[in-house]
């Protein structure tokens, strides 16, 4: 039997925080330990005398512990402690050395456990680097940016203004006068052009083809770099695109690049096109992926090419889950 410690923070004293806290706190835990629910013999909880509204040990049953034995109780006041604070133990037959998980402000209290690392994940148009990023930043709690959706958000503003995207001093002219920025609410990505969030609107066919044009721009490059640089700073997060690992953050601790054939990028950029309600057949999306390939591969500023550290991941034939256990069970051990 092992015991695996964590903690976690909530701004408020409300049950809705402490039971959203508690859920993430033991997800957590049995994520990066490969906990089976049956493993855990119980879970105690303790909790700063400022929490009120509800008992952690309740908030773990709403989640689905519910086959264990769950203990709660109050911590000493004691000045100074971190507010609003929720400490948890699991004890779990498991073979492995126990990894134990802070998050939010409880982060601060286990510098040494809680390293700061970052993960970069590039590859070509319909590889599935969005998809798969994003269940691993859930999994692993720490922050996701799209960063293609950054350069999209700049070919939306473009082709609203009706400039050709191939034309880089135009495209300058045009985006010095908006503000391309990113917001979180609840962890999901929204990209916005002047305050509004064009999440949806940069998804069409004809934006995907103005972002490869605008993106191969210096200028543009630049500016959406130090921003994807800022966004990233002094947390942990996982980014994807085409020059995360080579440019936007050469210093990440993992790096993966995920390929795919053209055909079966297309089938899967065909299946999402579809649900989406855009008409178009295989033979139109493989034109325009293999269109995308050129334009990405060939430009002269941050091409797409493989990071030499990046580990490549071949993902035909393999499904979201596959990829994402793969990538985890390479993180597993090290973070
Ligand atoms: O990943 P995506 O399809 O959303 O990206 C849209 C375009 O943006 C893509 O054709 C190339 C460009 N891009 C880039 O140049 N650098 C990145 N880091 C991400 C995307």
């Amino acid at each position: 039997m092992k015991a695996i410690r964590g903690a976690t923070t909530v701004e408020n004293d409300t049950e809705k925080e402490i039971d959203s806290a508690v859920k993430q706190l033991l997800y957590n835990i049995e994520n990066v330990n490969k906990l089976n629910r049956e493993d855990i013999i119980c879970i105690l909880f303790s909790n700063t005398t400022d929490l009120k509204s509800c008992y952690p040990a309740k908030a773990a049953r709403k989640a689905g512990f519910i086959s264990c034995a769950l203990y709660s109780s109050a911590e000493p006041e004691i000045s100074g402690a971190l507010p609003k604070c929720i400490r948890v133990m699991v004890l779990a037959d498991i073979k492995s050395a126990p990894r134990h998980v802070y998050l939010n402000e409880a982060a601060n209290l286990r510098k040494d456990l809680t390293k700061k690392f970052n993960i970069a994940v590039d590859g070509p148009a319909g590889s599935g680097k969005s998809t798969i990023s994003k269940i691993v930043s859930e999994k692993l709690n720490i922050l996701y940016l799209d960063t293609g959706a950054m350069y999209r958000a700049c070919a939306l503003a473009c082709l609203k203004k009706g400039i050709d995207c191939a034309d880089g001093a135009a495209v300058k002219t045009a985006l010095e006068k908006c503000k391309i920025t990113v917001e979180y609410e609840n962890g999901a990505q929204k990209t916005m052009v002047d305050g509004k969030d064009v999440s949806d609107e940069i998804r069409t066919p004809e934006v995907s083809m103005a972002a490869s044009a605008v993106s191969s721009h210096e200028w543009v490059r630049k500016t959406m770099v130090e921003l994807q640089r800022k966004i990233a700073a002094g947390r942990s997060c996982i980014l994807d695109g085409r020059d995360v690992g080579t440019n936007v953050l050469p210093d990440a601790e993992y790096k993966f690049f995920l390929t795919a054939s053209p055909e079966e990028r297309s089938r899967r950029r065909l299946k999402e096109n579809e649900a989406k309600g855009y008409a178009q057949t295989f033979e139109e999306v493989l034109a325009e992926i293999t269109e995308r390939d050129e334009n990405d591969s060939n430009r002269k500023f941050a091409p797409l090419i493989k990071a030499a550290d990046a580990v490549e991941v071949v993902t035909d034939g393999m499904t979201v889950e596959e990829v994402v256990n793969y990538i985890i069970d390479k993180l597993q051990g090290t973070i």
